[in-house]
């Protein structure tokens, strides 16, 4: 599963992960974020949690157990010095560290990160060669293709010598939205020029059922698929068995997760939004979007009751370990 801000926090990608989904990555997170975090043991939820201090206790990145050898963490950099604190305070928590240079944002182009990164090699080449040294975990990074096959295939070999072990290429340009077509046969290209794992990216549109998966693969001759927004709509595109959920079913499944890994109800809310999209205009989608905290939003569901009994365990589970520790 691609990177997806606000998407891809832990009830999304362990979903995506008990779906099916061989690897996923989180949202991209700035470098600056990361650097202001503690990293905590959450003993109530079993997480281990990177929480911001400063910002009331927010909770930048939370992980576990379950999908520490199958999550990559996408930074979001400029910085070759950044990058790397950064990824050295995740790095025995995650299995990989991806950089983000294909991100067009006006946020992230003025900072000089994303898509800005394409148009300055030797930075982009400094930060990966950087981290794949001082790293224990596989570094890859993401990319857009360029404005012709051979500056692509140029551009990814330039990339490819910094010693990454594979490459993301989104494929279409920096100027190019997700409504345009992509371009598989430039993906097809590169693969026949470089050594490293070329992951294909951009297919969404293509990519409506599990088995349309292999066919884009096939396509782009690429060695993995990544997918985003397919997966934003109803993750369970990953299932092998290609038997695709109703996306009832794949909301109550995230909630479960989300209910279970405490996220904030407005995280939930949006990532619900994306599964329900033209039902929200159904009566239950009004209910839904009424709901402001997690019990609301359970109860749109038919999960108030897991809502309410996971809540409080989680609070006496709180309280019990405020007790030991007074002790
Ligand atoms: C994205 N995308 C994205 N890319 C990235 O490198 N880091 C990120 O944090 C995000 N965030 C993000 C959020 C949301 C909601 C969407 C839909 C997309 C881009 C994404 O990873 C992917 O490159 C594009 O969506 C194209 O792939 P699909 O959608 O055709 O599979």
């Amino acid at each position: 599963m691609a990177p997806m801000v606000r998407v891809g926090t832990l009830p999304m990608r362990l979903l995506a992960l008990e779906m099916g989904a061989d690897l996923v990555y989180t949202e991209e997170l700035i470098d600056f974020k990361l650097l202001k975090c503690k990293r905590i043991e959450n003993k109530v939820l079993n997480t281990i949690d990177f929480v911001d201090e400063s910002e009331g206790n927010n909770v930048v990145f939370r992980t576990c157990e379950k999908e520490k050898s199958k999550v990559i963490l996408q930074i979001g950099t400029a910085d070759v010095g950044r990058a790397v604190r950064a990824a050295k305070l995740v790095e025995n928590d995650v299995a990989g560290i991806d950089i983000n240079m294909g991100c067009p944002k006006e946020f992230s182009v003025k900072g000089g990160m994303g898509v800005a990164l394409a148009a300055n090699l030797p930075k982009a080449k400094q930060i990966l060669s950087t981290l794949v040294k001082a790293l224990k975990i596989p570094v890859t990074c993401k990319i857009r293709i360029k404005k012709t096959v051979e500056e692509t295939i140029e551009h990814v070999k330039e990339l490819e010598t910094t010693g990454i072990s594979a490459i993301a290429i989104h494929a279409r340009t920096r100027d190019e939205r997700p409504h345009h077509k992509p371009h598989p046969e430039v993906i097809k290209a590169v693969c026949q020029e470089v050594k490293i794992p070329v992951i294909c990216n951009g297919g969404s549109k293509e990519i409506e059922k599990h088995s349309d998966i292999y066919k884009y693969k096939e396509l782009c001759g690429a060695s993995s698929i990544m997918i985003a927004r397919a997966a934003q709509w109803n993750v369970s595109i990953f299932k092998k068995d290609g038997k695709m959920e109703p996306v009832l079913d794949v909301i109550q499944k995230y909630l479960k997760y989300a209910i279970d890994y405490d996220s904030t109800a407005m995280n939930t809310k949006y990532c619900i939004q994306n599964i329900l999209l033209s039902l929200q205009e159904s009566e239950m989608g009004r209910r839904f979007l009424d709901a402001q905290i997690m019990e609301q939003i359970a109860e749109v569901f038919g999960m108030k009751e897991y809502c309410k009994k996971k809540q409080l365990e989680q609070q006496m589970k709180q309280a019990e370990l405020e007790q030991q520790e007074n002790e």
